[in-house]
């Protein structure tokens, strides 16, 4: 995996009405992907925002991907109206629908042969849970904080669930990615890349970090650990 890619900034903390100072900044910070988190006003409290902000921005955010982050009550519907925006990484909610339907938005292989397809779990799902369907997936999201807002504390022992998935997937042979999202900051991150993580999403620490280059090169140095 890149290595700019292991820290993926949250759009969530960025500055909504000066986008375009945050792409010069994330340029120059050689920043490759972003996490673009979703929000329905359903299946969390929250609307963030959606497909019109990806049509729009899709020019001044064309040297830099996103990870689609779906929390919303109807993942595959809007799985596929983001697929068919360009993105190629998409993470749902084992919570939003029925186990059942996993296999319909990981399914969307066929349509999108370089979709990254992620499965993200809420506290409440435990790794066990999941198990079966882990083959169809190309990355695990674990949920360190309740979806809803950003700034929450790390939920402690979301590392033992990061660890039970990386001691699976080697037992295994699987090849899933594992992701944190919540509460990642100098002490939570290395905990979870010391448990086995590939990837952490950073909001809140991100934001209020006053010397962004140093906290990334920080960062990515932890990921060696
Ligand atoms: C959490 C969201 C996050 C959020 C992270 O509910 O899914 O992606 O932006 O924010 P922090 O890092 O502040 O927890
Ligand atoms: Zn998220």
């Amino acid at each position: 995996m890149e290595k700019e890619t292991i820290i993926r900034p949250s759009l969530l903390s960025f500055d909504f009405l000066h986008l375009d100072n945050d792409r010069q900044e994330r340029i120059s910070l050689g920043i490759g992907k972003c996490h673009f988190d979703v929000r329905d006003g359903h299946f969390v409290h929250d609307i963030s925002f959606g497909e019109p902000l990806r049509r729009k921005r899709r020019a001044a955010y064309k040297d830099v991907s996103f990870d689609v982050h779906l929390r919303v009550t109807n993942p595959l519907d809007k799985a596929l109206s983001f697929a068919s925006l360009g993105i190629r990484e998409i993470t749902i909610h084992a919570e939003a629908r029925t186990l059942g339907d996993l296999p319909k938005l990981a399914s969307l292989k066929k349509e999108y042969p370089l979709l990254k397809r992620g499965l993200a779990l809420s506290p409440e799902t435990k790794a066990e849970e999941i198990k079966d369907f882990l083959p169809l997936f190309s990355s695990v999201l674990v949920m360190s904080v309740v979806p809803g807002k950003g700034g929450q504390s790390f939920l402690p022992g979301s590392e033992k669930k990061i660890s039970a998935l990386s001691i699976y997937r080697k037992e295994k042979g699987l090849s899933y990615q594992i992701g944190v999202d919540g509460g990642i900051d100098t002490v939570t991150g290395p905990l979870c890349l010391r448990n086995g993580a590939d990837y952490l999403i950073a909001g809140s620490s991100y934001k209020k970090s006053q010397d962004k280059k140093k906290w990334l090169q920080e960062r990515k140095k932890n990921a060696s650990w």
